[in-house]
Formats: C-alpha cells, structure tokens, sequence
C-alpha cells in the first residue's frame, strides 16, 4: 500500500476492485435508509443514525452512493458522496463493516468513487481523527488551503 500521494487518475482506476467475494453497485436512490443505518453504527462512522429522517435525506441527496456487498447481498461498505461528475466530489460517509475491515475494501471504494467520478474531478473529505493516518497510507493528499462553516449538531 502506498505511502506518497497517489495523484494519477489511472493509478486509483487501477485499484478500484473489490476484494474476492465482494461486489460493487451504484445505489444512489435506492438505499435503504435503516440497512445504511447499520452499517454506519456496525463501522462506528458518527452520524445521526437515531434520526431516520435525517438519514433518508442524506441518502435522498447524494447523487452517488456506490456500497459493497458480500456474495449473500448483505451490505459492508459504503462511499457516499454528493458530485457534479466533472470538477469536484465531496465524499462524505466511507464505511467497511467491522468483520471487513482490513481486507483492502476501503482503499478499493475510494478508488471505486474517484474512477466513477472521472479524471478531472476531486474526490475531498472530511476526516474522523483516528482515520487521518490512513487516508494519507493509501496515498491522498492532504490539504491546509480548506475552510469550513460547522454544522448545528
Ligand atoms: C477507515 C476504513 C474506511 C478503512 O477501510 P478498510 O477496508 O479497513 O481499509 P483497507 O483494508 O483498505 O486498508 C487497510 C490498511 O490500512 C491500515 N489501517 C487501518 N486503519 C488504519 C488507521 N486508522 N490508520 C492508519 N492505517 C490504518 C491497515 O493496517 C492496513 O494496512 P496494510 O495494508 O499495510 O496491512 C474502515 O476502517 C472504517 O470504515 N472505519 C470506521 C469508519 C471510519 O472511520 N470511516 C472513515 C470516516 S472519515
């Protein structure tokens, strides 16, 4: 796994393949919100996952939900994000489930976004702290020219 920045488009094609047994779909718009609720409280992704409202609209929005399943159809990743497809991507939830993790599908979802998205689009996100280190391992860059409004909670 790479520790320099990986800024080549090709190169994120290149490992934008699911590990053995796992398969990759567009479901943006066909997400079940309380299956995507599972999977974000499995993963320990924090977000308002005791508000069911807030999270169909999320999914409702995005414009590009690519997920993982396994061979039985059961849900174990995730990259949602909100693009125009031709200047930028946020990429605002990635999650592996917790039996999962560790097998390459996280990189291979990020990959996944950024090949869907195309080579003259950003992929940007946002960062819980103890992930940090592993966005920089599979070979993002980060970023100190970023500003940002918070949110309420
Ligand atoms: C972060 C996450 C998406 C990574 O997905 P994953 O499928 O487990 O990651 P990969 O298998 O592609 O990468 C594994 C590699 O990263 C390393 N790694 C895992 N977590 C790491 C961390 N927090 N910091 C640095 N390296 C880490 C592993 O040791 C492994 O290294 P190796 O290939 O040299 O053995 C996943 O762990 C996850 O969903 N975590 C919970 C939710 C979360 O924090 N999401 C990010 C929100 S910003």
């Amino acid at each position: 796994m790479p520790t320099a920045q990986v800024s080549d488009h090709e190169a994120w094609v290149r490992r934008a393949t699911p590990p053995e047994g796992y398969v990759f779909a567009r479901e943006e718009g066909r997400m079940d919100a309380g299956e995507y609720v599972d999977l974000l409280r499995t993963s320990g992704l924090p977000r308002p996952i005791d508000d069911l409202a807030r999270i169909r609209s999320m999914l409702a929005n995005s414009n590009l939900v690519i997920t993982a399943r396994d061979r039985a159809g059961r849900l174990v990743g995730a990259s949602r994000c909100v693009t125009d497809f031709s200047w930028s991507c946020y990429l605002a939830d990635l999650c592996v489930g917790p039996g999962i993790q560790g097998l390459g599908l996280g990189t291979a979802l990020v990959a996944e976004t950024k090949r869907t998205v195309g080579p003259q689009s950003t992929v940007l996100l946002l960062s819980v702290p103890r992930a940090l280190q592993w966005y920089a391992k599979i070979g993002m860059d980060s970023v100190d020219n970023g500003f940002i409004i918070l949110r309420n909670p």
